[in-house]
């Protein structure tokens, strides 16, 4: 059975590691993540958008795909299933589906509005065992039709949105989502740690992929203790599908096996899950 991220998370600002959440959209990412995590020997935080659990069927289907190879691939390190940029409607299913913990992100909302339904999805989540995230500010890009305008948290609104109870709190402090661009100017630390300074909740760093490591180091000692990566897998991924599919070989041994053709990029989000294990420390919870 699934572990909630509180503990975890709580462990890691305080100790000064982050654990990465690592989106995934099938059969392959689940088994890479799990693996990955399994390896390093950290807990592993799987997280599917609305998008991905769509795609895979809905949010049973992922919590079952998930608690199923737990069991069949032997992982011994706590999972945690979390939801990721949840609407309302979403993290009430994704409750419901079993899920251990969910996001609510209601950064579209009026802000008051966004307190109010969050408290009710603690309400529904906490008496389960379930942990919360909340959204405050915007992340900047798209994310599996998720649109921010990237807008910088408040640090009051950060506390307001923090004392409804939530367990982690996600704060937009120049983060974006996708490739970051060129003439990208950098987290905003200064507000990264009036935020951390504010609030004693764990906080998240969204838009994971592409921020160099000197800044998620510093990010991670400001009091981010989740980091959330996505496009670092898919990049990976079809880097190595492609490579697989243009390598110097005859057509037919390539072939059109799927599990021949899918496993150089199923290993290539390993490798990828595995290095920014390292990256993120996530061992020193051990
Ligand atoms: O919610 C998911 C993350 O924020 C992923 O962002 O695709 O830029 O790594 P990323
Ligand atoms: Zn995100």
């Amino acid at each position: 059975s699934f572990i909630h991220g509180t503990e975890i998370m709580q462990a890691a600002r305080k100790g000064g590691y982050a654990h990465g959440a690592y989106n995934t959209n099938n059969l392959e990412w689940t088994k890479a993540i799990l693996a990955a995590a399994q390896a390093k020997g950290v807990p592993a935080v799987v997280q599917s958008s609305m998008g991905a659990a769509k795609y895979m069927g809905g949010y049973k289907v992922v919590r079952q795909l998930v608690e199923g190879l737990v069991e069949s691939m032997n992982i011994t390190v706590p999972v945690v299933m979390h939801l990721d940029h949840g609407n309302f409607e979403a993290a009430k299913e994704a409750i419901e589906a079993g899920y251990s913990s969910v996001m609510f992100d209601g950064h579209d909302l009026p802000f008051e509005e966004n307190v109010a339904k969050t408290k009710e999805i603690v309400a529904l989540a906490h008496p389960k065992g379930i942990s919360v995230e909340a959204e405050v500010g915007s992340i900047g890009g798209e994310e599996d039709g998720i649109i921010g305008a990237g807008e910088l948290a408040s640090v009051e609104e950060a506390k307001e949105l923090a004392a409804t109870g939530i367990d982690f709190l996600a704060a937009g402090i120049g983060n974006i989502h996708g490739v970051y661009p060129e003439n990208w100017e950098g987290l905003n630390f200064d507000r990264l740690s009036e935020i951390a300074e504010a609030v004693e909740v764990p906080l998240v760093l969204h838009g994971g992929s592409g921020i160099p490591k000197d800044q998620i180091q510093k990010a991670i000692d400001l009091g981010v203790a989740k980091i959330n990566v996505n496009t670092e897998q898919q990049i990976s991924w079809s880097k190595a599908v492609k490579a697989y599919y243009a390598a110097d070989k005859d057509e037919a041994e390539k072939g059109f096996d799927p599990r021949k053709v899918l496993a150089p990029g199923t290993q290539a989000i390993q490798d990828t899950v595995e290095e920014r294990i390292d990256w993120f420390a996530s061992q020193k919870g051990n």
